[in-house]
């Protein structure tokens, strides 16, 4: 039997499987779901153990263990390090949800007509991840692996990956191999397959500002002392400015501009403006002049709030002059941008566009590093035949505006540039109420995966 047929007569299985994993909430953010984590873990443990893998183990960190597994089935053969994240974002709202967020359906939709698979973690990261463990299992069962194979799985990307750092650098030798593949990001549609080439790096700032040493009548005081919700929106208002670039002294100093046919081939790839908008109900997009949309997500930084918070936001009208107002901000980052020297650039800036009637505290959450991956690698080229016969058509290679800081220290530390085959779509809802993930997608992405070990295995020798 072959490969591709295993995976056919295997659908339904791997469907069900994957929706077994979908029902562990393992959100990594809330400590609430520990247990659910590790049970995820545990999971993927005996998922790769079924499967085929070898030195299966749950390696542990002080936070979420990392589940490695291999099969080396020659050491003179290419070694492919496959990696993925079994936690998920926290689902709340839950309220926004049409259907509980750790009970998977699958419904049909406009882009996904033979249906989608609607859970958190659908798409980000469980199905994907997922195909690699049901593409190693086909491969196994016919006997057909053509390299060698590494998992590491981890339970704290949503997070950071603040412990993977160490293990990545404790553990190279172990993680040596010859290229890392990783589906964790979007494909421009199923017609229009596509590589992901570049992601963004990201800096995310927690701010305070501080007013008073105590919440104020609002008649009383109000006009007299520094509200610090109107400051702070004051202060975040006046970090863009009316091109909606970044006014942080610095902030652009390392950023990279590109030759205009760069820009072109960009542009080139498939996008619908209109489709876009409707999908999200917006009448406009936004964002900094002189660039389009998909240069704006792909190749220049940005700065958002995420949340801001503070005062009196209960049912009816209280009135308060609050002593304290918050917000998150990040900014995503493009290659060259270090995320440690604009987090410093950011909180030298807020201190001092501060007015004297407030004092203000910043602090620095998580952050990565931009990555970027050249198409003229054997990887890359693998991706491509893969792609080129699972589909009909050639990979587009495309920059996303996403994260996965871990891709710049395997380039860093393990000198290898992650080919980043993801399957899921940018309509698919990830971090949002309603995430979910194309059951065709999941399919043909475990097809192409196994296709990419094919010809991985030529690429790399020749
Ligand atoms: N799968 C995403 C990254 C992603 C999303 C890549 C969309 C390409 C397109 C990943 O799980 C993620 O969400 N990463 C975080 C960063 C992390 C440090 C919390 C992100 O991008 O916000
Ligand atoms: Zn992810």
């Amino acid at each position: 039997m072959s490969v591709k047929k295993y995976i056919q007569d295997n659908q339904e299985k791997f469907l069900n499987e994957l929706i077994d994993l979908l029902k562990i909430p393992s959100v990594s953010a809330d400590p609430k779901f520990k247990d659910d984590v590790f049970a995820a873990a545990e999971f993927v443990r005996v998922s790769l153990e079924k499967a085929g893998a070898d030195q299966v183990e749950l390696c542990q960190t002080a936070g979420y263990p990392i589940v490695y597994g291999e099969k080396i089935i020659n050491p003179e053969l290419p070694t492919v390090l496959v990696y993925g994240h079994y936690d998920v974002q926290p689902a709340d709202p839950y309220e926004l949800w049409d259907s509980p967020p750790f009970e998977p359906v699958i419904k049909k939709t406009e882009r996904h007509p033979e249906g989608a698979i609607f859970a958190r973690g659908s798409a980000d990261d469980k199905g994907q991840f997922y195909m690699h463990v049901k593409a190693f299992e086909a491969m196994m069962s016919n006997n057909e692996l053509p390299c060698n194979i590494k998992f590491m799985i981890e339970g704290e990307e949503e997070v950071g990956s603040e412990h993977l750092d160490i293990f990545v650098k404790e553990n190279k030798e172990k993680l040596k191999a010859d290229v890392v593949l990783v589906s964790d990001t979007h494909m421009i549609s199923l017609e229009n397959p596509s590589v992901t080439v570049g992601l963004r790096g990201l800096a995310y700032m927690q701010v305070e500002v501080t007013g008073p040493n105590r919440d104020l009548h609002s008649g009383t005081y109000g006009g007299a002392v520094a509200n610090p919700i109107n400051i702070l929106c004051k202060m975040i208002a006046s970090l863009q400015d009316e091109n909606n670039h970044i006014t942080i002294p610095g902030f652009y100093d390392k950023v990279e501009t590109y030759a205009d046919d760069y820009r072109k081939a960009l542009n080139d790839a498939p996008f619908d403006l209109e489709a876009y908008k409707k999908e999200l109900d917006i009448n406009d997009v936004h964002g900094e002049a002189g660039y389009s949309t998909i240069e704006r997500v792909g190749i220049r930084p940005t700065l958002d709030v995420n949340g801001i918070w503070g005062g009196y936001t209960g049912e009816g009208a209280k009135t308060v002059l609050p002593s304290k107002a918050y917000a998150k901000i990040s900014m995503r980052l493009v290659p060259n941008q270090d995320h440690k020297e604009i987090s410093k650039l950011f909180e030298e800036h807020f201190k001092a566009i501060a007015p004297a009637s407030v004092k203000v505290k910043v602090t620095p959450h998580h952050g990565g590093q931009a990555a970027v991956v050249s198409t003229e690698t054997p990887g890359y080229r693998a991706a491509d035949l893969a792609i080129q016969e699972a589909f009909g058509k050639k990979a587009i290679p495309t920059r996303e505006g996403g994260s996965i800081p871990i891709c710049s220290l395997f380039q860093k530390e393990l000198g290898l540039d992650p080919i980043l085959l993801g399957f899921g779509l940018d309509t698919d809802a990830l971090h949002s109420p309603n995430e979910h993930y194309g059951v065709k997608n999941y399919y043909m992405g475990i097809e192409t995966i196994a296709l990419f070990f094919k010809y991985f295995k030529d690429e790399a020798s020749k």
